[in-house]
């Protein structure tokens, strides 16, 4: 096993994913393609499901926040597995709808939708918008009123916890683009016109606090925080909320230093946090929801590449070049991620040759990682980065004008393609030639 169950080594030393030797994978679809193993994802999707429903009831269910991996039999995965989702754009609401994603589990999120994403998210009966911000409240009250409808919404709230240093900074990041915060009060005001606005039903609170988040307690904490501002609004306006989402953000493990989450004991820890908080203050327990991303899908990737060449240089370091970089994975060079890589053709022989690893782009940060262990590398090599199921594909660009490599569906020891390779003639579709 390396890093997850799913990941093992065959006994011609080849790394396989879902039992499929990544060699051959790789002969077969080419590279750089994002291999993804459905059983896992489904796995998870089965395993948030079971602890929402055990710990929040049943009338709850998980959000998959779609932004982490987003095609269409993806939004078929998630559905089939009993799912709502979190859209954040006209694209993904779209390709939602394509692949028949039930409009009524859609929660239409974003902090700055338009006009015409309003207009189209209402033509598609979205079921839930999460309003952010005044302006789009009054947008949307008056498109939905124009079409004699009120619209169930939430309102985004920012509780003013930071993840990272939350028992200091309690109230650490009033300052954000999103949301509401209850701190300038400006929370309890939004709240107050939703509630006078002729097109909306309010009938819930929404709070992300950040994400890839290994503490249970920030969650916690903002649970807390949200149900007091919850028994404020009955108090102040006499208003009851009904739902209650808490984000999402719990971490993935990306290397063997990163500790692996119980999903379910943390669904489990939260709901009891929200119970306590609910009747220490007096209110009804609402319905809550979470929205997992990352760790639905995070471990069910990997990505294959072929090395071009290795490059020794003494005294400094030691660069392996892959065909795809930056473009089909931006993560070292947004945020300096940490992934492990593998040679998957000699998987089993020792990790001692440290390498960056640098992608195909015409520029130095286009890097997947440095600092890496991999086996002894030559041209030809197929490279494996494991953990790229969120926010790769999602991601990805055409930067240089590269072709955005497909994503591979492994299933029942089977793989098919479920986004296929760009072409060049993709690529330039819409230039004016
Ligand atoms: N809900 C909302 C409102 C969000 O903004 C996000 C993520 C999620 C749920 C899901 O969070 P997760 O469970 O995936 O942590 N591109 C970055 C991550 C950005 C996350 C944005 N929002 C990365 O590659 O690390």
């Amino acid at each position: 096993m390396i890093l997850y169950e799913h990941l093992q080594v065959n006994e011609l030393g080849h790394l396989t994913i879902g039992g499929l030797d990544t060699v051959e994978l790789a002969n077969q679809f080419g590279t750089p393609a994002y291999i993804i193993d459905e059983d896992v994802v489904r796995a998870s999707c089965r395993t948030y499901r079971n602890a929402v429903q055990k710990h929040f009831g049943e009338q709850s269910y998980p959000l998959y926040a779609s932004k982490a991996l987003c095609f269409a039999q993806m939004y078929r995965i998630a559905a089939e597995e009993g799912l709502g989702i979190d859209c954040v754009s006209g694209g993904e609401l779209y390709t939602a709808r394509a692949a028949g994603f039930p409009a009524e589990r859609i929660f239409f999120h974003g902090n700055n939708k338009t006009d015409k994403d309003i207009s189209d998210a209402l033509d598609m009966g979205v079921g839930t918008f999460v309003v952010d911000n005044v302006e789009e409240l009054g947008a949307l009250s008056c498109a939905a009123a124009s079409r004699g409808i009120k619209q169930r919404i939430l309102l985004r709230i920012t509780p003013g916890i930071d993840p990272h240093t939350h028992k200091a900074v309690v109230t650490g990041n009033i300052d954000s683009k999103f949301g509401s915060a209850i701190a300038t009060g400006q929370a309890m005001e939004i709240v107050k016109k939703a509630i006078e606005s002729d097109g909306v039903e309010l009938v819930g609170l929404h709070c992300h606090i950040g994400s890839q988040i290994f503490d249970i307690e920030p969650f916690e904490d903002a649970a807390k925080i949200m149900v007091s501002f919850i028994a404020d609004i009955k108090r102040e306006l006499g208003y009851e909320i009904k739902e209650l989402n808490l984000g999402g953000g719990l971490g993935v493990k990306y290397t063997q230093y990163d500790r692996e989450i119980d999903y379910a004991e943390a669904i489990e820890g939260i709901s009891q946090i929200v119970l306590h908080a609910c009747e220490q203050n007096g209110v009804a327990t609402p319905r809550i929801f979470i929205e997992p991303g990352r760790s639905l899908v995070a471990a069910a990737g990997i990505t294959l590449y072929t090395v071009g060449s290795v490059k020794e240089i003494e005294g400094f370091r030691n660069y392996v070049s892959v065909d795809g970089g930056m473009p089909d994975n931006p993560r070292y060079a947004l945020y300096q991620s940490q992934y492990t890589a593998l040679i998957a053709n000699r998987a089993a022989d020792p990790a001692t040759f440290r390498a960056t690893i640098a992608g195909r782009c015409c520029e130095s940060g286009d890097l997947i990682g440095e600092g890496m262990d991999i086996q002894r590398a030559q041209r030809c090599d197929i490279l494996a980065v494991l953990t790229t199921g969120a926010y790769n594909y999602s991601m990805a660009s055409n930067y240089n004008r590269i072709p955005r490599p497909p994503v591979i569906l492994v299933k029942d020891g089977k793989a098919r393609v479920a986004v296929r390779r760009e072409t060049y003639e993709d690529i330039i579709k819409n230039d004016v030639l």
